[in-house]
């Protein structure tokens, strides 16, 4: 309870912050919130973090151009890609941290893992890398280039435009073990809390980056437990209000359907995952364990409550800290600069 007050309070602070929804509002340099984490982030993750806002400005002057360019061309033929991308970017940072390791692409990657079944956007990522390959060769990272095209698809969504850092370097490895550090759609709260803790987030950093399923889709598969099976007195779980239980039942006979993670604005990147979330109406088990929980449920009712715009900016906010835990830097020699995504330069599997 007494972390839940904090967040509260928490909260009422971001209120009365000025809110910079648009690229031009964005700080020069810093930015980052939350400040009390940064020790936690150092013990588990003992790099330095190197990173820097003008990381390319020099040796790579049209890199986020680039992408802007690529993920706008790709997203207009596929719009699911937009929360693809984002969910990857997740992804990659919740497993050994943002060091491109879901993009290996060989037996026994986290990529070949069953729990990545469902992650999408290698393609735009791989497309992306070759053209920046052709004016800056060796020179741009696929840890950058994913946080980069992930920021982009949100903000073409209606999302925030976070400050974003470079100079990531890419992992050599990548083992389909460490997915499972990645949460599923079945964790109680203590368990996502421990998780985000261990990347050196916070209970408001778990509640606002959940928000992230404002956008996107599950596949039906991964909600039928819930659905038909849910214990041994109850087909469906009957935290669902009835009415979207009848819905979900009806679209998802199939577990190769999906669903709205948002059925009411589902391609809109705003708060009304949160205001679903109060009427019951959450998709996944995690989403509707957020506002039962005494410890985060106060965090929903607030940004269900208070203007999009505060659930933005926190969600930049909190952006911007996921995208540096355990990122590798120029002064750690385990890293490299991919000439492929999807393989590592040095090794060979
Ligand atoms: C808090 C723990 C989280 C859990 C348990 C969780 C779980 C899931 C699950 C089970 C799906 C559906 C996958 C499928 O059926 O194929 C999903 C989708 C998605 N997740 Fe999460 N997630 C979490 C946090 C996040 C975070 C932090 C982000 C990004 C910042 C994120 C972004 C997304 C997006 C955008 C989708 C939709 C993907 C698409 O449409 O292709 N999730 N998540
Ligand atoms: C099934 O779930 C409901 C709601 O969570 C609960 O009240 C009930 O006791 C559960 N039944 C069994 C047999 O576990």
């Amino acid at each position: 309870m007494k972390s839940a007050v904090v967040s509260v309070v928490l909260l009422v602070i971001l209120v009365a912050w000025p809110v910079s929804a648009d690229r031009k509002d964005l700080p020069g340099a810093g930015g980052y919130g939350g400040d009390d984490e940064e020790e936690d982030t150092k013990t588990w993750f003992p790099l330095d973090n190197q990173l820097s806002l003008s990381y390319y400005d020099k040796i790579c002057p049209n890199f986020e151009k680039i992408v802007d360019t690529k993920v706008r061309e790709w997203t207009k033929t596929d719009p699911s890609l937009g929360p693809a991308l984002l969910r990857l970017l997740f992804h990659d940072c919740g497993v050994t941290g943002c060091d491109a390791s879901v993009l290996l692409d060989h037996k026994g990657s986290e990529r070949r893992s069953p729990a990545s079944k469902t992650l999408r956007g290698f393609e735009l990522i791989d497309d992306i890398k070759s053209e920046i390959e052709k004016s800056c060769p060796g020179l741009v990272s696929c840890a950058d280039i994913l946080t980069s095209a992930s920021r982009s698809a949100t903000y073409q969504l209606g999302g925030p435009y976070w400050p974003n850092a470079y100079g990531r370097r890419d992992s050599t490895n990548s083992y389909a073990r460490d997915v499972e550090k990645v949460p599923s759609g079945r964790r109680d709260i203590t368990g996502l809390l421990e998780t985000f803790q261990s990347y050196g987030l916070n209970i408001l950093d778990l509640v606002v980056l959940s928000g992230a399923h404002t956008i996107g889709k599950a596949y039906c598969g991964t909600i039928q437990s819930r659905l038909y099976n849910f214990n041994a007195t109850h087909g469906t779980d009957p935290s669902i209000d009835p009415k979207y239980a009848d819905f979900l039942r009806r679209k998802c006979r199939w577990a190769s359907e999906t669903v709205y993670l948002d059925a009411v604005t589902p391609v809109v990147f705003d708060n009304q995952y949160y205001i679903n979330l109060q009427k019951n109406m959450g998709v996944l088990t995690t989403d509707a364990e957020l506002v039962k929980d005494p410890r985060t449920a106060p965090l929903v009712k607030a940004f269900a409550e208070q203007p999009p715009q505060m659930f933005r900016h926190q969600f930049g906010v909190s952006m911007a800290k996921l995208v540096n835990v355990g990122v590798i830097t120029g002064e750690d020699r385990t890293g490299e600069i991919r000439r492929v995504c999807s393989k590592s330069n040095s090794k060979r599997y």
